[in-house]
């Protein structure tokens, strides 16, 4: 099997209206989309997921900003998965991206950076399973 990654759409993306075309992106640079959801994370559900960033000055933010509205999560399917979407998406800071990278394209700051994306194999594994159940995985 082919390598994947797990990548959400973040609240501000989807209220801005910027699902399809950054989907649109994500299939003409090569991804194929095994996994596809518009679904609105809790409180419990962002403060898990970011776990990792708990002891960060900015985790009250991000857990205010991933629950503000409906994010779109997806798992997507290509050799080299992971670091190939990490260069599609940019840097965290959208100031820092490269020309023509998601986050350059529609992200608005550090914070509010529009698009996730995995940083190994492991954690991919991981945050797929946090938001699909197997039947939703193809
Ligand atoms: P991501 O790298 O996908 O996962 C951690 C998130 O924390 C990051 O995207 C941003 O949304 C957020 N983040 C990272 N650094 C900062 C920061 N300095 N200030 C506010 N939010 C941040």
């Amino acid at each position: 099997r082919t390598d994947r990654t797990f990548t959400m759409l973040k609240p501000d993306a989807v209220e801005k209206g910027h699902i399809g075309a950054i989907l649109d992106k994500i299939n003409a640079s090569g991804f194929r989309i095994v996994a596809l959801k518009l679904t609105h994370m809790t409180t419990q559900d962002a403060k898990a997921f970011y776990e990792v960033h708990s002891e960060r000055p900015f985790y009250g933010e991000l857990v205010e900003y991933m629950t503000r509205g409906p994010i779109v999560a997806a798992i997507l399917e290509k050799e080299n998965a992971v670091d190939d979407f990490r260069t599609l998406i940019g840097a965290t800071n959208p100031a820092d991206a490269a020309e023509g990278t998601i986050r350059k394209l529609y992200a608005a700051s550090i914070g509010e950076n529009a698009v996730h994306g995995s940083d190994s194999d492991e954690n991919a594994a991981i945050e797929s399973a946090f938001h699909f159940a197997g039947r939703e995985m193809f």
